[in-house]
């Protein structure tokens, strides 16, 4: 069923209905495009264009649509999109005075509206669910603050840090990604309904008034500009693909470190899986599977694009495939959250493992170069010294913990306890006072900040959820 289809002489050919519906896909828009919906409805009453009891009778129509779709009450399969589905149920329901209702608005403004209202409350949703991950990351990085382990450049041992500062690593890139979607919801969280087809209408509305009965703080400037635009998915999408790029390095780290080679944790037996081949093995699929679905995150920012490139101004029909990138973007990273959050917490970290870990490597050679900076050799000097001392250990078969006075050779004076103390590792860590270094201090210093944020940040996500909600309360109930 359609909303269109007079100047045509000719059925629409049944293939062309089936290739070109949407309403697969733009149903789950329905609460928005109904909201919106009562909402224009408001708007068309305060300048006169629908009269007082024809205003009522539209909105407690669309709040029996909004209803009977929510209990599954009505079959979408006939319907071409879901603005069609709500504008004939709804005259299935109040008779003619419905046709009032598409007064000053198209759908290539309505669609918008129905996004952004969408996307607003998925921002939000997915914020929620960082801060959640946010959260488990800081309580393992807080029972386990004393925690020593390698860090790693190129994948070779380099220093010791606290297991702890490896997970605050990701908590700062997530809190990165709550900030960059934050920021794309300046662009979102504005209102597009009054740019009818492209150009505006000769009809007396307000779009201010309809802008604040929906809680948008802006209202969009060009009209051809609304209707073409899709940067604030874009944005969003681009948002959730960096997410997912750092969800994926976390799921790599955490089958690396799962290897026996590696042996920095086990993994919970009831989050690892089996062979049907080899009885003895024990897989970190949940792992492999956040770094593999991660993939379709991020190509779904690109199928967008693609979408978006070298388009014409303004509405095209090629518009319409933004949902389905969109809608699974947000199925995969709702679901990789969630099950990232539950797979840290099943993780153990092995002690004794890191600890022998950090005996090979001669992980703190480069304390051993500060140690000999602070008695006035040039860094230079001292770091091909420390170079030539790690190839005469290495080739005896010797560590950094068994060095000798004469390893020293003309500097044999500045051997000393203090030297042997700092080629301990623990006392590596703590010395890394610098700031953001990974010495317990800093560490904790990093947990307090990263709890403040999460604080600061729930409250502000719950005040605009609170204001979305009032407004769809008072437009549709429930
Ligand atoms: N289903 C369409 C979309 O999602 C709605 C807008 C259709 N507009 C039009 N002129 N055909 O983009």
């Amino acid at each position: 069923m359609r909303l269109w289809g007079s100047r045509m002489e000719k059925e629409l050919d049944r293939e062309v209905a089936s290739f070109s519906t949407s309403i697969g896909e733009d149903l789950a828009l329905y609460r928005y495009d109904i909201w919106g919906s009562i909402a224009h409805c408001r708007g068309l009453e305060k300048v006169g264009l629908l009269s007082s009891p024809e205003a009522q009778q539209i909105i407690a129509g669309l709040r029996d649509v909004y209803r009977l779709i929510q209990e599954g009450k009505v079959d979408p399969s006939p319907f071409e999109d879901v603005h069609s589905l709500v504008e004939v149920t709804l005259r299935e329901r109040i008779g003619e005075v419905a046709g009032k209702l598409h007064t000053a608005r198209s759908r290539n403004d309505q669609i918008v509206l129905d996004e952004r209202l969408f996307l607003r409350e998925a921002v939000a949703e997915t914020i929620t669910q960082i801060l959640s991950l946010i959260h488990t990351l800081l309580e393992k990085a807080e029972a386990y603050r004393f925690l020593v382990m390698p860090g790693y450049t190129h994948l070779q041992p380099a220093q010791p840090v606290p297991f702890a500062h490896h997970l605050l690593a990701y908590c700062f890139m997530f809190l990165r990604d709550i900030e960059r979607l934050e920021d794309s919801l300046k662009r979102i969280d504005l209102f597009p309904l009054g740019a009818g087809a492209l150009a505006g209408t000769s009809l007396p509305i307000d779009r201010f008034y309809v802008a604040s009965l929906l809680a948008f703080p802006a209202v969009q400037e060009n009209s051809m500009d609304i209707v073409a635009d899709r940067d604030f998915i874009l944005e969003f999408l681009g948002g959730l693909a960096i997410l997912a790029l750092h969800l994926s390095r976390l799921g790599e780290e955490i089958v690396l470190w799962s290897t026996p080679h590696f042996g920095f944790i086990t993994i919970d037996d009831a989050f690892t899986t089996g062979s049907s081949i080899m009885p003895q093995k024990k897989n970190p699929d949940v792992a492999e599977l956040i770094r593999g679905k991660s993939g379709e995150i991020i190509a779904s920012f690109f199928s967008l694009s693609i979408t978006m490139k070298a388009l014409p101004l303004t509405y095209n029909r090629d518009l319409q495939q933004d949902k389905p990138p969109l809608f699974r973007a947000i199925r995969e990273t709702s679901s990789i959250l969630s099950i990232a959050g539950k797979l840290l917490a099943h993780i153990f970290p092995q002690e004794d493992r890191m600890k022998e870990a950090l005996r090979d490597g001669f992980l703190t050679a480069t304390d051993f170069c500060e140690y000999l900076v602070e008695h006035g050799i040039p860094f230079r000097r001292a770091h091909t010294l420390v170079g030539e001392i790690v190839k005469k250990l290495a080739s005896e078969g010797r560590t950094l913990h068994e060095l000798r006075e004469d390893d020293l050779g003309e500097y044999r004076n500045l051997f000393s306890e203090e030297l042997r103390q700092r080629l301990n590792e623990e006392t590596s860590v703590e010395r890394k006072i610098s700031f953001g270094g990974a010495s317990k201090k800093e560490v904790e210093r990093e947990i307090e900040r990263c709890k403040t944020f999460l604080t600061q940040e729930t409250d502000k996500v719950k005040l605009w959820q609170n204001k979305w909600w009032e407004s769809f309360r008072e437009l549709v109930g429930e």
